[in-house]
């Protein structure tokens, strides 16, 4: 997804208080800065911090933050002319009344994802409707290609997991080889997630879930974990 320019977007993205400038900064220390959110400076420090890549205009993140008060999230998007729309979501929530102090979003590269967040540091990944850049020389840039399960490998707890949704079946068929071939734990499968009751459960419609599954399109699940192979001895990471 990339919307046109939107004249101002950079500034106010950085100027929000739900954007983090600077996200290399808070590497290690992620839970703190998620502390000074809550009005009642809550110890953040047990709690689990889950990732979306590619979150795009937020409804994913801002759905999950509201439901799991327990987790902090942060949101990964290349583009401010598409964060803007979720930084606008979560300032019309708190004109509501709404507040999110579990969610922060973050403008940048998912490729630098291991100078943003420390090893171990990240509980849980989603990827949902990730671009599938249909040529073969521009595999590496989809976001389950080996390359990237390398970086996410570098930032996940051990046993931590990737999830991904898509309704593109080339790009998922890729994607369970790259992870197999990379040697994570395939630990859900399926390429029709709305007809299985119990993978629906708790399950969040992303803006592309929506629009795909309503044009009748089946959507793909895959959950993938780290396995210990990706660790040497001394608990530290082969990559
Ligand atoms: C097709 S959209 C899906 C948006 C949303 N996840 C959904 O399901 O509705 C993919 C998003 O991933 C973002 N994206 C692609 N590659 C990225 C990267 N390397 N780092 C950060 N964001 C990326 C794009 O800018 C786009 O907004």
């Amino acid at each position: 997804m990339r919307l046109r320019n939107i004249p101002g977007a950079r500034e106010e993205v950085s100027e929000s208080r739900f954007a983090v400038n600077l996200p290399a900064e808070q590497r290690g220390q992620w839970r703190s800065l998620f502390r000074q959110q809550y009005p009642d400076g809550r110890d953040t420090g047990e709690m689990p911090l889950y990732i979306e890549v590619g979150m795009g205009k937020g409804r994913f993140l801002t759905e999950m933050a509201a439901q799991h008060p327990e987790a902090l999230f942060a949101g990964i998007e290349m583009y401010e002319s598409v964060l803007i729309k979720a930084v606008q979501k979560l300032e019309r929530l708190e004109e509501q009344g709404v507040l999110c102090p579990n969610l922060l979003l973050i403008r940048e590269d998912a490729r630098l994802l291991p100078d943003l967040f420390a090893e171990g540091e990240v509980d849980k990944i989603f990827l949902n409707f990730s671009d599938p850049w249909p040529k073969a020389r521009h595999a590496k840039r989809r976001l389950t290609s080996h390359q990237f399960l390398e970086r996410y490998g570098k930032i996940l707890k051990p046993g931590g997991t990737v999830e991904f949704k898509t309704d593109n079946q080339e790009l998922f068929t890729f994607s369970l080889e790259e992870a197999r071939e990379a040697g994570w734990e395939i630990l859900v499968n399926t390429r029709d997630l709305h007809h299985e009751p119990a993978l629906m459960e708790g399950n969040v419609m992303t803006e592309y879930e929506q629009k795909f599954s309503a044009k009748g399109n089946p959507i793909c699940k895959m959950v993938i974990k780290m396995t210990n192979s990706h660790l040497v001895d001394n608990g530290t990471y082969l990559w």
